[in-house]
Order: structure tokens, then C-alpha cells, then sequence
């Protein structure tokens, strides 16, 4: 695995992540990695420039073939290719997905989490009910038991938003869960939308279940997925939602009007790296497993603080109730750290450990500092 060798290289490269933080500061926040993505992403690149024409694109059947392909061999998951949509991002795609249900009027969303679980709601003029996550294990997770207590409560039209895996904690569901929270979804007809944006960044021998895969083909269930985080392709806006249910499709795909579109270079991209990218793949998995015990070594010294590294992504969620200023604390030292916050928690912060090992030694030295 090659990590890229000189942070400042990319400051200068309009990263959202390291152009944004001062030069002294090791920025381990935002979810992307400090490598190169797959050999085939460039060689596609270098194809559609040698083409020289960058007019409109359609979608190339090869882009459907390869996502076909690929839930079948790594997820067991045969699909009719009609039922993938192409959408430029797994956020647009939440958003597009209460947009095509106006009757929906409330929202279940695990909490903590990827901000945009409350911000998309949020913006949508839904009522959103957060499901507490606590630390079991590993892992934060909830039971089945406590969202169906939730549900019951609410009389009107409801969403479940859920994110498998889940980001921050990289939980990996087993499957007991996410048939419970397929079977919940039908019990009181409520839209399943399920943000599986990491199912390829599983770092232990755990099996991820889509909820797609589970729920009957017309219950009404959205899985959102993508390859950028897998290929660290974020870049390149390019997901898919996956609807098997014609009718829950139908209403997702008239939001697609006046709305943007996966560009040909995206589509070709992500082609690429299903088809070519999963030697690349193994390597940064075993980097990852790498740093991720870094990470879990430096926390032995902290029994103050919760540190959960999950079974899945790159991100480390560290809680500290002794400290409650840890987000500041840490960019005095040196490391942008993403603030606990806007993800739900005032006393946590998330760390990205998909750089390379020296960078991230420095970092957890300078938190050593910190503390
Ligand atoms: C859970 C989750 N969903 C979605 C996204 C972003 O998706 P996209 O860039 O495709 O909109 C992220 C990025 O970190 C994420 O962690």
C-alpha cells in the first residue's frame, strides 16, 4: 500500500481535507484516504483523454454489469439490474429518497452518526427521532426492541434511515439485526433506507447483510452504495440506490428531474475499480487492520476515554466524559480531529486513520500531548 509520502503535496491539490487545515496541523477528519486509488482509475483517465471529447454521457451498460457482478460475489446478493439507479451521491440519494415519499412525516435515524442523517431529515421538514446507540463491545449498536418502542409511539408515515455499516463505529450488523430491522420496516409499513456506502470496508471476518438483500422485493426498501469510499474515489460523485420494489423506484426516479448526473468519467471510473480494483483493495484492507491496531494500542493508556474502532471503515470514534473540550484540545496539538457534535455527541470526536502509518504516529503523539 502506498500512502502518499508528503501531506503538503496534497494541501496544494485543493483537498478538502488537508487545504482547509493549517500547514502544522495533521488533518485526520474528513472521510477520504492519503493514498492513490487503484492503477485502473488512472489508466481510465488517461483512455478518455486520449478520446479528447467530454460531451454528454450515458450510462454504459458495463457500469450496471459491474455492480451486478459484484453484489453477487461479494455480498451474495443477486440483483435484476432495473432496479439499480444512478445517483451522484449517497447523501443526494438520502435526500432523494424522502423526496420521493412526501407521505413520510417522520424519521428514525440512529444517533451518534454521519451528520447528514440529521441534516437531511432536517431539511426535509421531517420529524427526526433519534435511536441512541450505546458501546456493546467493540461496537455501539442498538436492539431491535428499542427502535420497535420508537415506532410504536408514532401513528404517521415513517422512514427509517439506518446506516450499514455505521459510521462512526463501524459496526457491521449481523444478520439477525438486519432481518429484525427489515421485518420492524414492514410491520409498520415503514420506507427502509439503508446507507451501505462501507460494505466494502469490512477489516474483520464479518459478512455484511444488505438490507436489500433480506427484505421481500416489494417491500419498499432503499439500499444506498457506492464505491468511493472503497476505492477512495469520493472525488468522482458516483452511487447507486438499488429499489427493487417498481413502485418505490418509480416515485425515486421522477425526483431525478433538474437533478445532476453521474458524469461519463464517473461512471467509467467506478467501472474500473469493480472490475479491476480488488488486488489494490486487499492491500489497503491489511494497512487499515494495521493502523486500526495502532490506534487500539495507543488507547490502552487512556481507560478514561472509549475508544471504538469497529469491525469496519477507517474511522475511530473516541468518547471522553473526563474531558469535555477534547476537539479543541487536540487542534491546539496539532490534529484536526472531526468534532463529536454534529454527529451527536458534545464529548466525542472521530479520527481517520486512512493515512499512513508515520503520519499517523505523529498524530497519536501529539494527542499523547494533548492529554
Ligand atoms: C455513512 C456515509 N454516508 C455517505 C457519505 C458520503 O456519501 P457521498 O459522498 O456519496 O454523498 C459518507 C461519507 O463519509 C458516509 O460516511
Amino acid at each position: 500500500m502506498i500512502w502518499h509520502p508528503t501531506p503538503a503535496e496534497r494541501s496544494a491539490h485543493a483537498s478538502k481535507k488537508w487545504s482547509t487545515s493549517p500547514e502544522n496541523v495533521l488533518p485526520l477528519w474528513v472521510a477520504d484516504m492519503d493514498c492513490a486509488p487503484p492503477d485502473c482509475v488512472t489508466h481510465t483517465i488517461k483512455h478518455a483523454l486520449a478520446h479528447g471529447i467530454f460531451g454528454y454521457g450515458e450510462e454504459p451498460k458495463s457500469f450496471r454489469t459491474a455492480w451486478v457482478q459484484h453484489l453477487k460475489t461479494r455480498h451474495r446478493w443477486l440483483i435484476d439490474p432495473d432496479w439499480i439507479v444512478p445517483i451522484p451521491g449517497v447523501v443526494p440519494g438520502m435526500r432523494f429518497s424522502l423526496m420521493a415519499s412526501p407521505q413520510v412525516r417522520h424519521v428514525l435515524t440512529p444517533t451518534p452518526a454521519y451528520p447528514y442523517f440529521k441534516t437531511v431529515p432536517s431539511i426535509e421538514n421531517r420529524v427526526e427521532h433519534p435511536i441512541q446507540l450505546d458501546q456493546t463491545g467493540e461496537t455501539i449498536e442498538t436492539s431491535i426492541g428499542v427502535i420497535e418502542e420508537r415506532l410504536r409511539t408514532i401513528k404517521e408515515p415513517t422512514a427509517i434511515l439506518w446506516c450499514n455499516p455505521h459510521n462512526p463505529g463501524g459496526t457491521v450488523y449481523s444478520k439477525d439485526f438486519i432481518r429484525g430491522l427489515v421485518k420492524l420496516a414492514a410491520n409498520y409499513d415503514a420506507l427502509l433506507v439503508s446507507d451501505e456506502i462501507w460494505a466494502d470496508l469490512i477489516l474483520d471476518d464479518r459478512q455484511h447483510i444488505p438490507c436489500g438483500l433480506v427484505a421481500p422485493n416489494d417491500q419498499p426498501t432503499i439500499t444506498l452504495m457506492a464505491a468511493t469510499k472503497t476505492f477512495n474515489i469520493a472525488g468522482f460523485a458516483c452511487a447507486i440506490a438499488i429499489i427493487p420494489d417498481p413502485d418505490t423506484r418509480q416515485r425515486f426516479l421522477a425526483t431525478q428531474t433538474a437533478m445532476p448526473h453521474v458524469t461519463p468519467l464517473a461512471y467509467a471510473v467506478t467501472t474500473s475499480c469493480l472490475t479491476d480494483g480488488w488486488s489494490w483493495h486487499d492491500a489497503l484492507l491489511k494497512a487499515l487492520k494495521n493502523n486500526r491496531q495502532l490506534v487500539m494500542d495507543w488507547s490502552v493508556c487512556y481507560p478514561e476515554m472509549t475508544v471504538i474502532t469497529g469491525h469496519s471503515t477507517f474511522l475511530a470514534w473516541i468518547e471522553s466524559y473526563h474531558y469535555t473540550d477534547l476537539f479543541e484540545r487536540f487542534l491546539d496539538h496539532g490534529v484536526r480531529l472531526s468534532p463529536g457534535a454534529p454527529f451527536g455527541s458534545d464529548t466525542a470526536v472521530r479520527l481517520n486513520f486512512g493515512c499512513s502509518p508515520a503520519t499517523l504516529t505523529e498524530a497519536l503523539n501529539r494527542l499523547d500531548s494533548a492529554l
